[in-house]
């Protein structure tokens, strides 16, 4: 749909629409650029409080995954006229909250009336000139680290089908709830080449930008791949989201599965998520400094998940799965 837009140019956009990043760069001067995002969605979870929290915690997520430091939120609100304005008050707090656990002040926001909640934040963040990682650094030979496992997707639609445990939920809910600050920090402590946060295209649809923009490919090793407990339960069930099934149907094309990757895995490599992990491309030689930079941060999830590879070595923009 981005493509559709007028081609905009100017010296000081050092990220724009082309790379398939989720938030601007703009410089400002040589110490200084504003990141700027924006990212809402409809309730995930049934409480208000902790869906404003992981709302803001998702939106801060793109200013994570390019190494930036996030400063202002302004609230993006859709409420129904006819719902408690309690409600909506406590989604503004849980969002509140989560902005303060991230030193990010929210100064304002707007609010219009809809048939559906809607929630998330615009977001503006800065970065030093040329430090900003983007999607589109990934080099052959890199390693792919993920730090959040997946399967947010899954869970969040069983829970709405009240086909789930409580703990599964909790759990999702915990690690939805997690900043990608600290693996931000550690990542940019290290230096690395690319990164994506992983949201709603789920783990392929995300790598798939980032292998367009770095003109690679990608190999996914499914043994390594950090799951939430319970998640393959969910799919034995045949339980996954609409959204993750046309984010696999939409990665088919450019996929080479293993003869051993089955239906339940194909759909948990694609699944939505919500506030998901950074999925992060470093050279091999500095990926022992950047996994101890992460374990020093306290980063719970720290999995190598794959490795990037020459367009000599596999077809460019073509993601290999093993198992
Ligand atoms: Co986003
Ligand atoms: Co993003
Ligand atoms: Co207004």
């Amino acid at each position: 749909m981005l493509r559709q837009l007028p081609k905009v140019s100017d010296p000081n956009l050092l990220v724009g629409i082309s790379t398939g990043d989720d938030a601007a760069v703009y410089k400002l001067n040589d110490d200084l650029a504003i990141i700027q995002t924006l990212d809402f969605f409809p309730p995930i979870v049934d409480d208000p409080f902790t869906y404003g929290e992981i709302a803001v915690a998702n939106s801060l997520s793109d200013v994570y995954a390019m190494g930036g430091k996030p400063l202002l939120g302004l609230n993006i609100v859709g409420f129904p006229v006819n719902l408690s304005k309690d409600i909506l008050g406590e989604i503004l707090k849980g969002g509140a909250s989560k902005a303060g656990e991230a030193d990010v002040i929210i100064v304002g926001g707007h609010t219009v009336d809809d048939k559906e909640p809607k929630y998330g934040l615009s977001v503006t963040g800065v970065v030093k000139p040329g430090c900003q990682i983007t999607n589109a650094g990934c080099k052959p030979g890199d390693v792919l680290v993920l730090t959040k496992p997946l399967g947010t997707g899954i869970i969040t639609t069983a829970g709405k089908q009240q086909s789930v445990k409580s703990d599964v939920i909790r759990e999702a809910v915990r690690v939805m709830n997690m900043l990608n600050r600290d693996a931000s920090e550690a990542m940019v402590e290290t230096g690395v080449n690319a990164c994506s946060d992983i949201t709603g295209f789920g783990l392929l649809g995300h790598l798939r930008s980032m292998i367009y923009g770095s003109d690679v490919g990608a190999v996914i090793n499914v043994s390594t791949v950090p799951v939430i407990d319970g998640v393959w339960d969910l799919l034995d069930k045949g339980i996954a989201p609409g959204g993750t099934r046309r984010n696999l149907s939409s990665v088919e094309d450019i996929t080479d599965w293993h003869s051993d990757v089955n239906e339940s895995t194909k759909l948990l490599l694609a699944d939505a998520q919500t506030s998901g992990g950074l999925l992060i491309s470093v050279p091999s030689v500095d990926s022992t400094a950047l996994i101890n930079a992460l374990r020093l941060r306290g980063v719970e999830t720290i999995s190598v998940v794959g490795e990037v590879v020459s367009k000599e070595s596999i077809e460019p923009y073509r993601i290999k799965v093993i198992p």
